[in-house]
């Protein structure tokens, strides 16, 4: 209100009006965030989508309506629903797709690279407000950075493989809200063909999905996959069967309900229950994530990755990819004793070690094939009392596998620049017992300032400013070290080559290397290859 009439009487200072857009839908007005000694301009909580409210629930999303007047985006809108991560930080609602656009503190007059970032949670939890994503260091170094909410859990992910609820409701969020940056960015200073898109954990999934899916051809010119990619599928960011998950789920809030129920009695149940109750049910199932759809003209998904990699058949952009050096030990260090709770089961029934989307041929010596899995990392001894050798498995199986095989098949096609990050910093939070030291999700905390993670070292500021670097020169010139000269980084990554795989170490140095998980690689590649029965989904 109180800018509204600003206006009208014409008494703004040049900076306010700097804060005010104009964009196709309606005007915004953004404001200065201090961050430290650096400062951006942030327009938050924009809507890119009608509220997926009522009979919109589970469905695609629709555009945003135009506004009257100015939207005041200066402060965050809901997150979306989700399991309680994050809970005591974030208000939560099923009306939460808005998006966050950031830019340089200062009158932008050329057009700028944007990065459209989808953030992690298992496709069940976080939010891409900025007390999680504080961008400043993205920002100082001149690009547009824009985060989103997209929906979680049942909201976005619940399917019932067939036309009644079609499934990858969240994905779609997400397409929508990168149409709406190709409509959007260029009143901000962006420039809309150049784009792009990154993500962590489920959010590198997510940009996995978008490199894949034809739907996102065209809006976005290069991508990063950070600890998730097209071909990973762990068992918590992908369904089994969404189908009986979706009938577990109603069961959890009516046990009358039956496999006789249809499914149109499925969706017109859930369509009535409360949005809490619904999340609640959920928990029933440990799953979420993206489905393949049945064919239909808007599927989003109606293939599985691996071919596709393999064949090319993707949007063809560059794309930076790689994991951190040891992704299992956040979730091992994070609960005491489960580590030696998971070698033990392990030793105990060797077969689970089998990737559950191999799908060995028929006949497979089911014990044989898990002592080969097994004997890479320990040898003929046990996890239990080795557990390092326990650590390492499972971060191959969780993340490196299918990284390492994506950048072998997607570098047919596109320039692939692999790394590991593998710097160990105050933010790490000590260490279990492991080969690599850095956990799952710590690469983030040096984007982006993150509450409850800051950074407080003076290595590690400059990793931050070498990671920021590296990430907006690839957004600025599709090359993260265009420059030989660059004192800060003093490298050149390689791009991936038929010859070889070199990856670069962000680590305490910032040093080419080579040779990643070689023997590891040669026996899961044995493992698929010839016990596995195509077609793969993930790898
Ligand atoms: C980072 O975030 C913290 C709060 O989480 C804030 O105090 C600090 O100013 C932010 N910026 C920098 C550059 O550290
Ligand atoms: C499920 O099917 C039973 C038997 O046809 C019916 O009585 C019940 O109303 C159905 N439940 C829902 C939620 O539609
Ligand atoms: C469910 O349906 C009943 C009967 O039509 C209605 O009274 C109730 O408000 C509905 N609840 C929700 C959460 O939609
Ligand atoms: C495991 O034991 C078998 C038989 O004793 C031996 O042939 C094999 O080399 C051992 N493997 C490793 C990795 O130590
Ligand atoms: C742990 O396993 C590795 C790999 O097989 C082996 O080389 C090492 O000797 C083992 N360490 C212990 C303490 O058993």
């Amino acid at each position: 209100m109180h800018c509204l009439l600003l206006l009208g009487i014409g008494t703004i200072s040049f900076a306010y009006a700097d804060l005010l857009v104009d964009l196709p839908d309606g005007t915004i007005l953004g404001r200065e965030i201090k961050s430290g000694v650096y400062s951006y301009y942030a327009y938050r909580g924009i809507p890119y989508a009608t509220p997926p409210l009522g009979n919109f629930r589970f469905q695609a999303p629709i555009p945003n309506k135009p506004w009257e007047g100015t939207l005041e985006a200066t402060e965050h809108r809901s997150c979306c629903i989700a399991m309680t991560i994050f809970t005591e930080l974030t208000k939560q609602s099923e009306d939460c797709l808005f998006l966050n656009v950031y830019t340089p503190a200062r009158k932008i007059t050329e057009k700028l690279p944007v990065m459209f970032w989808i953030h992690g949670g298992g496709f069940k939890a976080g939010c891409g407000n900025d007390d999680l994503y504080d961008p400043y260091a993205l920002t100082n170094e001149d690009v547009i950075v824009i985060t989103i909410n997209y929906r979680l859990g049942i909201f976005g992910f619940l399917s019932t493989e067939d036309n009644v609820i079609l499934g990858n409701a969240g994905l779609k969020d997400q397409l929508l809200a990168m149409k709406w940056t190709q409509k959007n960015i260029e009143f901000f200073g962006g420039d809309p063909k150049k784009v792009t898109i990154f993500g962590e954990s489920a959010g590198g999934m997510s940009v996995g999905a978008h490199i894949v899916s034809e739907k996102s051809s065209g809006l976005y010119r290069a991508a990063i996959c950070q600890s998730g990619c097209s071909l990973t599928k762990t068992s918590f960011t992908s369904q089994s069967n969404p189908r009986k998950a979706a009938y577990e789920i109603a069961r959890a809030i009516d046990l009358m309900i039956s496999e006789h129920n249809t499914t149109i009695e499925i969706r017109d149940f859930f369509l009535n229950q409360s949005a809490n109750v619904l999340t609640e049910a959920f928990n029933v199932n440990s799953e979420s994530g993206p489905v393949i759809e049945v064919e239909h003209k808007d599927a989003y998904m109606s293939q599985l990755s691996y071919d596709l990699v393999k064949r090319g058949n993707i949007n063809r952009v560059p794309l930076i990819i790689g994991t951190t050096s040891e992704e299992s030990v956040t979730v091992l260090r994070m609960i005491p004793g489960i580590l030696a709770l998971f070698s033990l089961g392990y030793d105990m029934n060797p077969r689970i070690i089998i990737p559950p989307n191999l799908k060995p041929k028929p006949g497979t010596n089911l014990d044989l094939l898990a002592s080969k899995i097994k004997s890479v990392y320990a040898g003929n001894g046990t996890f239990l009392g080795n557990t390092s050798t326990f650590i390492e498995y499972a971060s191959d199986t969780l993340f490196m596998r299918s990284t390492i095989k994506q950048v072998e098949l997607q570098s047919k096609y596109t320039p692939v620049y692999f790394y590991e990050f593998s710097y160990f910093g105050a933010v790490s939070h000590g260490i279990v017992e492991g080969v690599g030291k850095v956990g799952h999700g710590e690469d983030v905390y040096y984007l982006f300032n993150t509450t409850g993670h800051e950074l407080t070292t003076r290595g590690e500021f400059l990793i931050r400013r070498k990671m920021a670097r590296l990430w907006t020169n690839f957004a600025k010139t599709l090359n993260p070290t265009p420059n030989p000269a660059d004192s800060l980084l003093k490298v050149r990554w390689p791009r991936v080559s038929r010859l070889n795989m070199p990856y670069l170490d962000i680590g305490e140095a910032i040093q080419v290397k080579y040779g990643k998980k070689k023997k590891e690689m040669a026996m899961w590649n044995e493992v698929y290859y010839v016990y596995g029965q195509q077609p793969f989904d993930g790898f």
